[in-house]
């Protein structure tokens, strides 16, 4: 089951092109394309006649002819040509998907289409601010439920065994988190005072010595993550204490696309505070994210393989707290999409 009523990235802004290309979301066959003045179109990618995926059909203009017996259907969907018929039947339609590009991607509404300019986008601190700058990013598909992404993205602790050369530091092991609910997703964080500038984040601090660390780790719904690393002198960092000048701010943004129950498409850039223009910098950072990242992918999807074989229960421990907090709060939002039938009266 999936939040319906959100908006999901469906793609980069660049890989929507004048070619077709069929994505799955949801579960949903779509087919993605842009129209001669550059909007992106999303469309159900299964013409009605005998279901053949337009995807397999041609663009003409800004309407997709269907490879099998020519129905053309416009970018809202609606049939504007049979072969061989003068009417066309209204319910002769494909469904079509809000859509909209932004921070480089393209967003899709996946819900009531009427409700989806009432919902807004997640907002990009500093997006254009020209004191940060951003790594170009990076896409993958995990082999697991996105529930299963969205629980390590609430888990700052997994750093210390999956990510051992690049974001651990010894106190990784033991700091505990603090959980706490949001107005739209949850939050785990901790700082860890007077430790190792952990290996990844070596290269791009520009103070000597240990460091305090902020790990704010932190997912909003339906499947979106703000994973906020701070690394300030040892001493100057802590809770409500204002940044250090000298501070290291790297906001990574991780949005999850369910592709179906079984696999995730993982859409992923960092924003940073430091060393704005550096080529090299912004190349680094995704060298070792895409590296981090992989041990990511191939931990979950042997995860989601071992609950889906279990033979014995599992045990759930403290720092499960902010992954099963969101999945409960996750369960309530997908359950009020969909209303249980009022009882007849007796
Ligand atoms: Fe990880």
């Amino acid at each position: 089951m999936f939040l319906r009523n959100a908006w999901y990235v469906a793609a980069w802004d660049h890989e929507v092109t004048r070619t077709l290309q069929p994505v799955q979301i949801l579960g949903d066959h779509i087919v993605l394309y842009r129209t001669n003045a550059g909007a992106p179109v999303a469309l159900e990618d299964a013409c009605p006649h005998r279901k053949l995926p337009l995807s397999m059909g041609r663009i003409k203009g800004d309407e997709i002819e269907c490879g099998y017996h020519g129905l053309v259907f416009n970018s809202a969907g609606r049939c504007t040509r049979i072969p061989g018929a003068t009417k066309i039947p209204r319910a002769l339609c494909v469904r079509n998907y809000p859509v909209m590009s932004r921070y480089g991607l393209v967003w899709i509404w996946m819900g009531e289409a009427s409700q989806a300019h009432a919902s807004p986008i997640l907002e990009i601190e500093h997006w254009n601010d020209p004191a940060w700058d951003k790594n170009r990013g990076g896409t993958m598909t995990v082999d697991c439920n996105y529930l299963y992404v969205t629980d390590n993205l609430l888990d700052p602790t997994h750093v210390a065994w999956v990510h051992c050369s690049s974001f651990a530091s010894e106190a990784c092991e033991e700091e505990p988190i603090d959980v706490a609910a949001s107005a739209d997703g949850v939050v785990a964080s901790r700082w860890m005072c007077d430790v190792e500038v952990a290996p990844f984040y070596r290269q791009f601090v520009t103070f000597e010595g240990r460091c305090d660390r902020l790990q704010r780790y932190e997912v909003r719904f339906p499947s979106h993550a703000v994973i906020k690393a701070v690394f300030v002198p040892a001493g100057t960092g802590g809770r409500d204490k204002p940044l250090d000048e000298k501070a290291l701010v790297m906001d990574s943004y991780n949005f999850m696309t369910p592709i179906d129950e079984n696999r995730t498409k993982y859409f992923w850039f960092q924003m940073r505070n430091r060393f704005a223009g550096d080529e090299s910098v912004s190349k680094a950072m995704d060298d070792g994210v895409r590296e981090a990242f992989a041990e990511d992918q191939v931990v979950l999807a042997a995860v989601h393989r071992g609950f889906a074989n279990k033979v014995t229960r599992n045990f759930d421990l403290a720092i499960d707290r902010a992954p099963l907090l969101f999945r409960r709060r996750m369960a309530e939002l997908i359950e009020a999409e969909h209303p249980k039938p009022v009882e007849a009266a007796r």
